[in-house]
């Protein structure tokens, strides 16, 4: 049974967190994203939560990329300002202006390159503004306690799968286990953390957890992990609490999961299919 602090969340509650637009909003008044994204062979994972982020209603959005990357992300996604990366194959550099950025996300596709793992160093001692932490940024950090050292408090979100659960905070016997662990973790970080699975966990740092209710089994595709990550960036460039981020951003990434089933089954689903449902599930939550 779920303890005292363990919640399940439900489509009122997340109904009454998304914000309607104001008339005489402009595109400043939806925040500027910055997505590190993107590697060598893995350039699709960028434009996935590229997309993502825009159809999630950031006001702007800059990418950075490797070189290699930079006319394939241009093309596909004509709406994102780039910043190429000197290097040709992987992130190396801090772009000069990184303070401007409402939320910065980073992890789809960026390998573990050596060069990756310095610039998430100067990134995470550089900037003050909320991360959102995904894929291989996470498995940087697991593998290297000095990145662990420099990570803020209070203004990140973690986005692991059980396998980067596992590398980030720790193997555990249980389900039990493994939430007293989540608990722990998000405690010690201050941080939040989206346990990605069938039943998406959602931890906060004052200990609470929420399961999420929607999604199915047709997201279990290469690339829905990166959408999530281009969903949570936008919704807290735009404002949003880290929590309400979370709780908003997992529970309509799962309805345009569910959404995209009502249309392609579950067995034929990809990723960009839960992208192209998420005005349909903005629109299902008004
Ligand atoms: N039911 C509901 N949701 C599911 C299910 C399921 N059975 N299986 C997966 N999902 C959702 C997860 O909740 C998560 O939001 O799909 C998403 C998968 O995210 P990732 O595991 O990060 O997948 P992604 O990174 O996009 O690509 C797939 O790449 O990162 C590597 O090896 C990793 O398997 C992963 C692969
Ligand atoms: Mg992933």
């Amino acid at each position: 049974e779920a303890k005292s602090n363990s919640h399940v969340v439900t489509q009122d509650e997340i109904q009454h967190l998304l914000k309607p637009r104001t008339k005489f909003s402009h595109k400043g008044t939806y925040g500027h994203a910055l997505l590190f994204c993107g590697g060598y062979g893995k350039i699709g994972a960028a434009v996935l939560a590229a997309r993502a982020c825009l159809r999630s209603g950031v006001g702007l959005l800059t990418v950075q990329t490797p070189a290699v990357g930079y006319d394939a992300l241009q093309t596909a996604v004509p709406e994102a300002m780039l910043i190429p990366d000197s290097n040709r194959k992987h992130l190396s550099k801090l772009p000069e202006s990184v303070e401007k950025f409402n939320a910065i996300g980073i992890g789809p596709g960026i390998g573990t390159e050596r060069v990756t793992k310095t610039l998430l160093g100067q990134l995470l001692a550089t900037t003050d503004a909320p991360l959102v932490i995904d894929a291989d940024a996470i498995n940087l950090i697991a593998s290297s306690d000095k990145l662990k050292a420099h990570l803020p408090k209070g203004r990140v979100i973690f986005t692991p799968h059980p396998k980067e659960f596992e590398r980030l905070v720790c193997q555990s016997k249980n389900e039990y286990e493994r939430l007293e662990e989540l608990r722990e973790f998000c405690s010690v970080y201050e941080c939040y953390l989206v346990l990605k699975g069938s039943h998406t966990a959602i931890a906060t740092p004052q200990g609470d957890i929420y399961f999420n209710t929607t999604g199915n089994a047709g997201m279990a595709s290469g690339g829905t992990g990166d959408v999530l990550t281009g969903i949570l960036t936008a919704l807290v460039a735009q404002g949003y609490t880290l929590k309400e981020a979370c709780l908003l951003g997992v529970y309509l990434h799962g309805l345009a999961g569910d959404l995209a089933k009502e249309e392609v089954g579950e067995i034929s689903m990809i990723a960009s299919d839960v992208i192209q449902h998420l005005p349909q599930a903005f629109q299902h939550l008004r």
